[in-house]
């Protein structure tokens, strides 16, 4: 399948991962209205997409995102209220919800600068990794304004209140660690390290059964929102829906190699799926040999 054009995003994709870079290098990758577009296009494309098992959102030359582009976003659309609602809502859009419940797993490749609107989507990724010099800042406050569109509530909800207020009300750029310690993002790392340690944990994703993390990650995130009671049930609808069209029977599949064919423990490795029995990836050989060694000792009395 041919890719679509692009000018402000560019996505490279390679072992089952979407590469997706925010691609305005000369504005430090701010968001303009024609970004913001795109980016709501590469999403859905990549959703649906059967050769893109996870996204990572990241921006090219080494910068994250300048948040939102000032004079394209703010000034330039000030005096067409109608056009700056339409331009926010597709922001907030991709940004925060269809990221949020994004059928695959995603991960936000930090680094450069992180500022005000980018921190949107930073947190709707489901998992951040960043360098540890990245300069984060909330810098809303230092040029007149509060940190808007989803900012605000995605960041009062992700760390504890004083966090909250210190970085909203000062705008003080902190760093990769800072970020990590509050947590923003998973974790921080040497620059050099960082596209080894996304990689990794994409492929890690990539092990698991597609059905069961992508309920797993709805559920966390739903569950937040609800009473126990709520939860529960919800829990339960949720689970039953990953046996509808899974191609894995992911349930059925992980119960069987473990009850039944003894070849992994789920508390050191995920069951094999099917592309692993193939030989891409599966469990240690260790637990195969050592389930050999007991059927064979069974068989035997
Ligand atoms: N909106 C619009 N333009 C931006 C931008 C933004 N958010 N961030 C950077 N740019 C532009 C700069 O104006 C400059 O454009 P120019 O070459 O036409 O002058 C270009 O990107 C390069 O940025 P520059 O400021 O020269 O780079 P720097 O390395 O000295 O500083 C930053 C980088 C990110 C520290 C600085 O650009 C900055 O503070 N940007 C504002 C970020 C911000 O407050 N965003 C919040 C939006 S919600």
């Amino acid at each position: 399948m041919s890719e679509p054009k692009r000018k402000f995003v560019k996505v490279i994709k390679s072992e089952g991962i979407a590469w997706t870079y925010l691609n305005r290098p000369e504005k430090k990758n701010a968001m303009s209205p024609g970004l913001h577009l795109e980016m709501r296009d590469t999403l859905d494309e990549l959703e649906a997409d059967p050769e893109t098992k996870v996204v990572v959102i990241a921006g090219i030359g080494g910068v994250f995102s300048a948040g939102q582009d000032l004079k394209e976003y703010f000034r330039d659309l000030e005096n067409n209220p109608a056009e700056a609602k339409r331009i926010r809502l597709i922001s907030n859009g991709w940004q925060w919800d269809r990221l949020y419940m994004f059928n695959k797993p995603t991960i936000a490749m930090v680094e450069g600068y992180c500022v005000g609107g980018a921190f949107t989507h930073l947190l709707a990724t489901d998992f951040a990794i960043t360098a540890e010099d990245t300069a984060f800042s909330l810098s809303e406050v230092n040029w007149g304004i509060l940190p808007g569109g989803m900012v605000s509530k995605a960041f009062a909800d992700a760390v504890l209140y004083r966090h909250a207020l210190y970085h909203a009300c000062l705008g003080d750029a902190f760093d990769g660690k800072e970020a990590a310690r509050i947590g923003i993002v998973n974790f921080a790392v040497p620059k050099e390290q960082l596209k080894d340690e996304v990689t990794k944990l994409a492929k890690k994703l990539m092990t698991k059964s597609p059905a069961a993390l992508r309920a797993t990650k709805q559920v966390i995130r739903q569950v937040r929102q609800m009473d126990f009671g709520q939860a529960a049930d919800y829990m339960q609808e949720k689970r039953m829906a990953i046996s509808v069209g899974d191609p894995e029977q992911s349930y059925n599949t992980g119960l069987h190699q473990f009850l039944d064919e003894k070849t992994y423990k789920p508390v050191h490795s995920p069951f094999a799926l099917k592309d692993a029995k193939k030989g891409v990836a599966g469990p240690p050989s260790k637990v195969k040999a050592k389930a050999k060694a007991k059927a064979k000792a069974k068989a035997g009395k």
